[in-house]
């Protein structure tokens, strides 16, 4: 039983109380409100204190098992380097190294205020991540990922092998951990992916009620290759397998026509922004004002550190924003609260999670706290500005999930950073 406060908690995209506290009692919010009178309400309870509250972050698109991987081809586009480079540095890990890297993928989310993540992984040694997840104590919805075309040396499987793992880890862990871990169908992309294998995914997410997550439209070379090769453009594809719909997480989405756009708002699909990925990586500025103005569920992502080089989902609002501004030349494009949603609610909605990514009295008790203590934060104006454009990962002195702490002060709870580091 703790009592969170802080001089402003964010709630929401709605609302920030100043002189607040969120009271947690087992893995809930129990009450969220004025400091005082949650202090004469609930006097017995453990106190903690923050400078500002808000929901735990979602990071709705990563890659924890390319967390060894940076600075791997930093100057190429997605296909050379992926081809060239991430992918054989996928195919020759092993387990060890599959663990240590998801190890440092997630003490970095942990302590840079993540705590929910949608985990792409590769397409061996999954349990090695699913443990690392798990003992993180994180909330994450995560799945092995499937390849069984034109993919290297290592990693191209046989079609009916993949689906049959995937099935062996969703039984194995969706629903782990206390509910904490889900599954997601992860076929890689549409470029690594028979027909067929897209077709047992969508089986394998029906029979199951899972989750479906992959990457889409990301960069015009793969939009090409799967034109070229299925006659549909990328979004059409996946909607004529039946992969889109509300189960479905989309990452990138930059290079959609008008017709896939509707698709994507019709079907009620889930589009994860990639902004600094898709900026590294020369990709494209994806439209999402113009998703978000058709109704398109739009989350935020790092994707994985070798596109990125940090988990910290602060950076993300903020490269989001600015992308945004930018590219519809209008401050008011994506303002701070905008991103502020993207990276909570937004994101806990595209993952499935109903009551995460907000602080609400009956939801999960997923937060982080953050001092401002140093010369960015000083004064806060907005509290929305404040975590969108000023705030860093490593301002983050509390992470809570399920009203359990895993890091505060410098201190992971969990983990031995030391030895993950
Ligand atoms: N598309 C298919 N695989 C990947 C990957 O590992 N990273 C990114 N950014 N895009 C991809
Ligand atoms: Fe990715």
């Amino acid at each position: 039983m703790t009592l969170l406060s802080a001089d402003t908690v964010v709630c929401d995209a709605e609302r920030a109380v100043s002189d607040g506290a969120v009271v947690v009692e087992d893995d809930r919010i129990a009450a969220v409100g004025d400091r005082e009178e949650l202090l004469d309400a609930y006097p017995d309870h453990e106190q903690v204190t923050c400078d500002v509250l808000a929901p735990g972050l979602v990071g709705a698109h990563i890659h924890s098992v390319q967390s060894l991987g940076r600075g791997i081809a930093d100057d190429e586009e997605l296909l050379d380097w992926l081809f060239d480079h991430v992918l054989p540095m996928e195919a020759d890990m092993d387990a060890a190294e599959m663990r240590a890297a998801a190890d440092l993928g997630y003490l970095e989310l942990v302590e840079s205020g993540t705590t929910t993540a949608i985990d792409h992984l590769s397409v061996a040694h999954a349990d090695q991540a699913f443990e690392a997840a798990g003992d993180a104590g994180v909330r994450a919805l995560m799945g092995k990922v499937l390849m069984d075309k034109d993919s290297p040396d290592g990693l191209q499987e046989d079609t009916d092998a993949a689906l049959a793992e995937t099935e062996r880890l969703i039984q194995r862990y969706d629903g782990a951990r206390g509910g904490r871990i889900r599954y997601a169908v992860t076929p890689r992309f549409a470029v690594s992916c028979t027909e067929a294998c897209l077709r047992g995914c969508r089986e394998l997410a029906d029979e199951y009620g899972v989750r479906v997550h992959t990457h889409a439209s990301e960069n015009r070379g793969e939009i090409e290759a799967v034109e070229a090769d299925t006659g549909y453009r990328n979004v059409h594809w996946l909607d004529e397998v039946g992969l889109t719909g509300e189960d479905v997480v989309l990452a990138h989405c930059v290079w959609t026509d008008e017709t896939e756009r509707e698709v994507l708002a019709e079907t009620g699909t889930h589009v994860t922004h990639c902004p600094s990925s898709n900026m590294k990586l020369a990709s494209g500025v994806a439209p999402i004002r113009d998703y978000l103005d058709r109704g398109v569920n739009v989350a935020l992502g790092n994707d994985g550190p070798p596109c990125n080089n940090t988990l910290d989902a602060f950076t993300e609002m903020r490269q989001a924003s600015l992308l945004g501004k930018v590219e519809e030349l209008d401050p008011t494009a994506l303002p701070a609260r905008t991103v502020f949603e993207m990276a909570t609610r937004n994101g806990a909605t595209a993952a499935g999670f109903d009551d995460v990514g907000e602080l609400r009295e009956g939801w999960r008790a997923d937060v982080v706290g953050l001092s401002t203590d140093n010369a960015r934060s000083t004064p806060i104006h907005d509290p929305y500005s404040h975590l969108a454009f000023a705030a860093h990962g490593d301002d983050v002195t509390l992470t809570m999930v399920d009203g359990e702490v895993l890091y505060r002060d410098g201190e992971h709870v969990r983990m031995d950073a030391e030895s993950v580091r």
